[in-house]
Parts: structure tokens; sequence; C-alpha cells
């Protein structure tokens, strides 16, 4: 769900251009053939489909993506032996958890597809480490990616119809689509519309620096939850985007979606002490990095 050109763009930011490959999870053979070709100390695995209401309707290819390309992944790591992975999990796998804000002891009741193959994947690697005590694993629990690179270079620009928010608002935005629908209003949650932990993608990135730094360091198996710890609803979201990007989104209510969670946000405090990350960007940041990136983008789509 990404573009080729990504890669240019991260020279232009970095000054320094990735080697890149394209290679399906899928297919074993290539990737056995990469991880002979080439030496890594670690792997930052973010290889998987992420949209919940798109796994409700085709659990398949989640588990074939997710679960089965993960397999091939750890299958070359240990046959390589490279020894430390990053994995990308999610919020999902605390389900409609009540007790918020939600810490990693939280009991994992999955209930979507999606956070399933999180779980499973999470399962797997806890027993790929018990058997392979040299091998160590930090579990990373996203809860709601959003934003753009402030450059606006690099953002969310999903290549179908957005099954997340902010992609499809921005959509809105850039007066591609007419209307955003808002699933449901009648939560229980102080406007009725679903509450969500949104982390700037920055951050995001940025505690995957700090997990590579700590599990090379430390090894070992951990899980955090990386979120700010703030619940904002979609209407809150709505709101925010529009007062600081002087837009105005339209958007109607209509019924909830299933699979959907009512009101979920983390307790980021572990991350903060053991890899010494905490979020650094509020909701308006995020709203205003966003929408950046579509007006520099839609300008150089003329
Ligand atoms: C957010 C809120 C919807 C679309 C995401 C990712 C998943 C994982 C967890 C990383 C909900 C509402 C949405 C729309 C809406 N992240 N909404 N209209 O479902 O919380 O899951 O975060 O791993 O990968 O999918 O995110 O953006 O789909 O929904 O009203 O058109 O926005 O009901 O309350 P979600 P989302």
């Amino acid at each position: 769900n990404s573009k080729k050109e990504v890669v240019d763009k991260i020279k232009q930011i970095t000054g320094t251009k990735p080697h890149f490959e394209i290679i399906d999870i899928k297919d074993y053979n290539l990737m056995n053939e990469y991880f002979s070709n080439n030496k890594f100390d670690a792997v930052i695995h973010l290889a998987g489909l992420k949209a919940v209401g798109e796994s409700v309707k085709n659990p398949l290819a989640y588990y074939e993506n997710n679960v089965y390309g993960t397999l091939n992944l750890i299958k070359c790591m240990l046959k390589y032996r490279v020894m430390n992975l990053i994995f990308s999990s999610s919020a999902c796998v605390y389900g409609d958890c009540k007790n918020l804000p939600i810490d990693e002891s939280e009991a994992n009741i999955v209930i979507n597809p999606y956070g399933r193959t999180k779980l499973f994947i999470e399962e797997i690697i806890r027993d790929v480490v018990k058997a392979n005590p040299e091998f160590n694993a930090t579990i990373l629990r996203y809860f709601n990616p959003i934003g753009a690179h402030k450059s606006g270079l690099i953002g969310e620009d999903p290549n179908d119809v957005p099954n997340n928010i902010m992609p499809y608002v921005l959509k809105v935005a850039s007066g591609e689509y007419e209307c955003l629908n808002v699933y449901g209003n009648d939560y229980n949650t102080p406007d009725g519309t679903g509450v969500r932990d949104y982390i700037h993608v920055l951050d995001l990135a940025n505690a995957h620096k700090c997990a590579l730094e700590h599990i090379l360091k430390n090894g070992g198996l951990n899980v955090y939850n990386l979120g700010t710890g703030c619940g904002t609803s979609v209407l809150e979201l709505i709101n925010t985007f529009n007062k600081v990007n002087g837009v105005n989104i339209n958007y109607k209510i209509v019924e909830r979606r299933e699979g959907d969670s009512e009101a979920i946000y983390t307790n980021p405090s572990k991350a903060k002490i053991e890899l010494n990350w905490y979020a650094r960007y509020n909701i308006e940041d995020m709203c205003k990095d966003a929408y950046n990136y579509i007006i520099k983008n839609k300008t150089n789509k003329k």
C-alpha cells in the first residue's frame, strides 16, 4: 500500500538512499535468497495488512499475509542467525477493553480478524523465543498512527478507498470525496462517537529507533504500548482538523462499523521508563502535518 518513489523521498529527507528490494513476505524462496545475500543486525517487521473493516470482509487474506508471511520471515531470521526482531503489533489485541487506560498487562480479547492475526503472531513470537533463548523480540502495540513527515514529502496515501479515518478525511479535504461517514454516535463516550489514542507517525518512527537501540543493548522479549495516553473522539478529531487547517469537513452520522471498539487509549508509561520514549506531538500537530502532506502533493499532482 506504499509507492516506490517513497525511497527517493527518504533519501531527500535523510541524505541516505536505503538499499531497497520489493519482496513479498509470502514468497519464502525470494526472502531466503535475500537473507543469504545480505547481513542484518535486526529486522523491523512492518509488513502487514491493517484495516479492521477489510479484515472482517476478507479474513483469509489477513491470515495468509500477516501470519503466514511472518512464519516465512522468522524462519529466515533463525536460519541466518538474525536474532533481533521488532514487530509491529496493534492495540487491536485488546479488543473492546473497558479497563482504561490500557496497560500491557491487560487481557487480549480480539474482536476482529486483523486483531487476531496480530495476537497469533505475538504468541508465535513468544513460542519462538522460548524455543530459541538467544532470539530477542520487541512487540510494539501501535494505537492509532496518523500524520505525515513535516516536510510533506512522505505521508499516508493508500492506493484504494481508505478504511482508516484520517486518510478518508484527507480525501474529503482535498475534494476527492464528498462526505465522511462517521460510524456511529451512540457509543458510551462523551459525544457518542468512537474514541481512539491517535499517535503521530513521527513519534511512532522514533519509538522504533528507541526500540532498536534497546533490543541491541538488552535483548530479551518485551511488549510496549505506543500511544499518547490521550483519547480523542471522531468528532473531536474532525473539529481539530477543521480548526488547525481552516477547512470544514463534510460528514454524516451512519450506523456503527462491525469490529469497532467503543473507546481505547493507552497508559504509555512502560515505554517511557524502559525505552526512554514518549509521544512529543499532539492531535493538532497530527492534523496539521497530515493536511500539509495532501496540500504539498496535491499541488505536485497538477
Ligand atoms: C478510527 C475511528 C471508527 C473510518 C486502526 C488501524 C489498525 C490499528 C488500530 C495499527 C473509529 C471511525 C473510521 C471512517 C469513521 N493500528 N471511523 N469513519 O479501526 O481504530 O484501527 O488502529 O496497527 O491498523 O486500522 O482505526 O481509523 O479505521 O477508525 O467514523 O470512514 O474512526 O469507527 O472510531 P481503527 P480507524
